[in-house]
């Protein structure tokens, strides 16, 4: 298991007191929730009140409580979400952002399905999945799990994932409840969202959650959202996501995300996870006693987690299906097809591509993604397969031996590159190795309890144990278990690096915590506020002299990297001679590039720049003059404002899941036809993104203030006039498509069919999507220029027409008025248009809405 992030205690704040109606037509899985709760109440009665307590905190860090003597039995969890991973090795799917970006709302039902079977196979009765933060800007290190930047888009695919989940008799926890859209302090951040934005923006896919797809359990963030704790905001919890949306299911913190008793109890807080520390009998008896807390407010939370069990049929069968294979090949499959609909062709210059099997003698695949062997980002959602086609993989059994696949790194691996980073104690540049010293406490304070000399600027981190070993200790461990005790101390490493002539050096950190990295004594990285990125880099010009360099961890590491490494590389060498060489002998040159799971990872943020090194192997490659196609491995957006125009083609295949390079090499070489979509608006340069100026705390706070509004992606581009590198929606073929008549029946309080036909203009099977965006004309409060409403994969035969069609209501119409609390469309004018991307509007019509239409936040 990784090293699990530590929880710092902030200030107390008791929300006031929220009561919760309970929804009478409770369900999750279709039983009659009168009988449902019939039970509930029955078992509720005989339960005391110490197996009540039990059962509100967990016992093992993946398990509840069981109560034998009522034949109650523990109820497991599986992490998620892009595969159900305790115990791994299990499926890997492809990442979310990758699934959202197939537009499928199909696959989006099968891959939840297989998670379902994955997890049944396991024995888990909960999967800790879907997440769904919205995404606001490239540097979050969690984008990969989640659906990217629009509601809709992402409500959809939410839905289908849960609802396929739960087909299978497993409550998926849709997480992370509320405001985490970042993974710096993600404790102790403050995310300040105005109501309009949270309704709009922030709260739509947890909304359809609940209220579509009806979700079993919503998972709490770590963070602050406008001033309280999620897990005792009982504004969100109680009022939004219970009464509001009349939520029958359990919310439960995320790990170690709680921070007082009372407040937690109060807040609306069903379940703490990984253990009962704040609903502790030790805890909660004396504040039952003192009147804090009510022995209602305790059984309405065991009412809840006993709800989801009845319904789901937990009390009735042993969760685990021994009969479904846990190297699931339904599961494998599910997850080829959402690598092969998830990547987006970004660029295909002159019809480079696809590359032509037969003509192909010699094709080079560079590069530092090339032959991963975990297919995912970092942190919970990491998670270790059974098998694994990687990108060399893929390409090589796709070709043959009739086609030489010359595969090089091209670079060293961070790691390799600290190691190689030769310093010395002295000045003088004579005594190898780095001085390392120790302090008792965090910021250098405290006694030194150590000084020692090491032979390289890093720490081993842990040594990644077998998956079953990881399982078992999930499954085990017990709250006294040292990861969850909190410890702060810090340390300084000093060495000094003497180049062997002068130049220009790339200088990275890897860690996470706060730190600074200072060299001569200026400070080159000042994380010692907010930890921007867990892998930082910059290029520095550096004389033949011994230069001073110094580590600063500040506090200690969180967990989402394992071990820390500071490196210094010549730019004049990074680049592997052998990579070089070997791309000069190919007809092609495949050049996989991005992150993996130390550099993009929960806990932590990662930079928009590619790693360390890489922008110098585009560079030194493509100036071979070879055609050139990038692959790139990332959760989101990354910089390629300096090689885009160097290379002939360009694939975003994100965290493509473990069959992601036969996914691939079947694209590359036309055996499918690309076909997913942006769901993220993609930059020219970081500056340009909407949420840019308000991604990090107001200076001297911990306050994340989302001044950008609704205005998040393509809204936000739109809003501001800028141009993206690629807009939402945008994705490739290698066949064309046209959109024609675009029509609409008249508006019947609000509800309007939308049809149009797509044509496959060009001379392959391809699927493209249909896009419908809705626009109000001279609206009297401010609105985006349009918002998705409606979409549509269609596959299409050369030549083939189909007729789609799209269901608007009033919510499609609609903004939150913050005023009245409900949803407003006003009468007017609206602009629907169409294509195949934001910014396609090559279908458009005007709609009206003749008298004004309000819905209620409750419907
Ligand atoms: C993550 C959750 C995850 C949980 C259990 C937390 O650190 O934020 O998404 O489900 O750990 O591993």
């Amino acid at each position: 298991m990784r090293n699990r992030p530590f929880f710092t205690c902030s200030a107390i704040v008791v929300g006031a007191l929220f009561l919760t109606s309970l929804s009478s037509s409770a369900q999750f899985v279709g039983n009659n929730p009168q009988a449902v709760d019939k039970r509930v109440d029955d078992l509720l009665a005989k339960m005391t009140l110490d197996e009540k307590i039990d059962l509100i905190g967990g016992d093992t860090p993946f398990r509840t409580h069981s109560i034998p003597r009522l034949d109650i039995p523990y109820f497991q969890m599986a992490d998620g979400p892009v595969g159900a991973h305790i115990p791994a090795p299990t499926i890997a799917y492809a990442a979310g952002i990758g699934l959202a970006a197939s537009w499928d709302r199909a696959l989006a039902l099968s891959v939840g399905q297989q998670l379902g079977r994955d997890s049944r196979s396991r024995g888990a009765a909960f999967l800790l999945g879907p997440g769904v933060n919205i995404y606001r800007a490239p540097m979050n290190g969690r984008n990969f799990e989640y659906f990217g930047e629009d509601p809709f888009l992402a409500s959809a695919i939410a839905v289908g994932y849960i609802r396929g989940v739960q087909q299978e008799g497993v409550s998926a926890t849709v997480k992370h409840y509320l405001g985490n859209n970042s993974e710096y302090l993600r404790h102790d951040s403050d995310s300040i969202i105005d109501e309009r934005t949270l309704r709009e923006i922030y709260m739509p896919v947890f909304e359809a959650a609940v209220k579509t797809a009806k979700v079993g359990a919503i998972m709490d963030s770590y963070n602050i959202t406008n001033g309280e704790h999620m897990t005792q905001n009982g504004r969100l919890n109680i009022t939004v996501a219970k009464d509001q949306w009349h939520f029958p299911g359990i919310i439960m913190s995320d790990w170690v995300s709680t921070y007082d008793t009372a407040a937690t109890a109060k807040g609306g807080l069903d379940l703490e996870m990984p253990f009962g520390v704040y609903f502790s009998k030790e805890k909660i008896l004396p504040l039952l006693k003192d009147g804090t807390i009510t022995q209602a407010e305790i059984d309405e939370k065991v009412r809840r987690i006993l709800r989801v069990a009845v319904d789901f049929g937990w009390l009735d069968r042993p969760q685990m299906d021994t009969s479904i294979p846990r190297y699931n090949l339904d599961g494998r499959t599910a997850s080829l097809q959402a690598a092969l609909e998830g990547a987006v062709l970004l660029k295909n210059d002159n019809n480079a591509l696809p590359l032509n099997k037969t003509a192909l003698k010699t094709i080079a695949v560079i590069g530092p993604t090339a032959t991963q062997t975990v297919t995912t980002g970092g942190g919970s959602g990491e998670v270790v397969s059974f098998a694994n086609a990687n990108l060399l993989v893929g390409i090589s059994n796709f070709v043959g031996p009739q086609t030489k696949v010359l595969y090089a790194r091209g670079l060293h691996s961070v790691n390799q590159m600290s190691r190689l980073t030769r310093f010395t104690t002295d000045a003088q540049g004579t005594t190898p190795g780095v001085s390392h010293t120790t302090f008792a406490k965090a910021n250098l304070e405290g006694d030194v309890t150590g000084t020692v000399t090491e032979t390289a600027m890093l720490t081993a981190g842990s040594t990644r144990r077998e998956p079953e070993e990881q399982e078992l200790n999930a499954l085990t461990s017990h709250k006294s278990a040292s990861p969850y005790v909190r410890t702060t101390t810090s340390s300084r490493w000093t060495g000094y690096y003497t180049p062997a002539e002068a130049g220009k050096f790339a200088i990275f950190v890897q860690t996470d915590g706060k730190y600074r990295l200072l060299v001569d004594d200026a400070i080159v990285f000042d994380s010692s506020v907010v930890p921007k990125y867990i892998l930082n880099q910059t290029t520095l010009a550096l004389t033949q002299a011994p230069h001073k360099v110094v580590l600063e961890q500040l506090s200690q590491q969180i967990g989402s990297v394992s071990g820390m490494r500071v490196g210094i590389a010549p730019l004049s060498t990074i680049v592997e001679k052998d990579a070089l060489e070997m791309a000069s002998h190919a007809d092609t040159v495949v050049l996989a590039v991005g992150f993996n799971a130390s550099s993009e990872s929960e806990g932590g943020d990662r930079t928009f720049e590619l790693p360390v090194g890489q922008e110098q192997l585009i560079q030194q490659i493509t100036a071979l003059g070879k055609k050139t196609i990038v692959f790139i491995t990332s959760g989101g957006s990354v910089d390629i404002s300096n090689w885009k125009d160097k290379v002939q083609g360009i694939f975003e295949t994100w965290y493509a899941g473990e069959e992601g390079g036969t996914a691939a090499a079947r694209l590359l070489f036309g055996e499918d036809n690309p076909s997913g979509h942006l769901p993220i608006s993609w930059e020219k340069k970081i500056t340009d993104n909407p949420s840019y100026r308000n991604y990090y705390p107001d200076a001297g706070t911990n306050k994340i203030v989302y001044r950008e509004g609704i205005f998040v992606g393509y809204r936000g581009y739109e809003h501001n006039h800028v141009e993206p590198q690629y807009p939402f929606g945008f994705g490739l073929s290698y066949t064309t498509f046209s959109f024609s008549k675009l029509k609409s029946t008249a508006s019947v309080d609000g509800h309007m069919t939308i049809t149009c036909d797509v044509t496959n203009t060009g001379n392959r099977l391809g699927a493209t999507v249909a896009q419908l965006y809705v626009g109000q004309e001279s609206a009297t409060v401010d609105r985006p220029s349009k918002e998705l409403k409606g979409f549509e994969r269609i596959v299409l035969q050369p030549g083939e027409t189909e007729h789609v069609s799209f269901s608007l209501d009033p919510r499609s119409f609609s903004y939150f008025d913050v005023k009245s609390s409900s949803w407003r469309a006003d009468a007017g004018a609206y602009d629907l248009t169409l294509g195949d991307s934001s910014q396609d509007t090559q279908q458009k019509i005007t709609v009206r809405l003749e008298k004004p239409l309000t819905s209620s936040i409750s419907e």
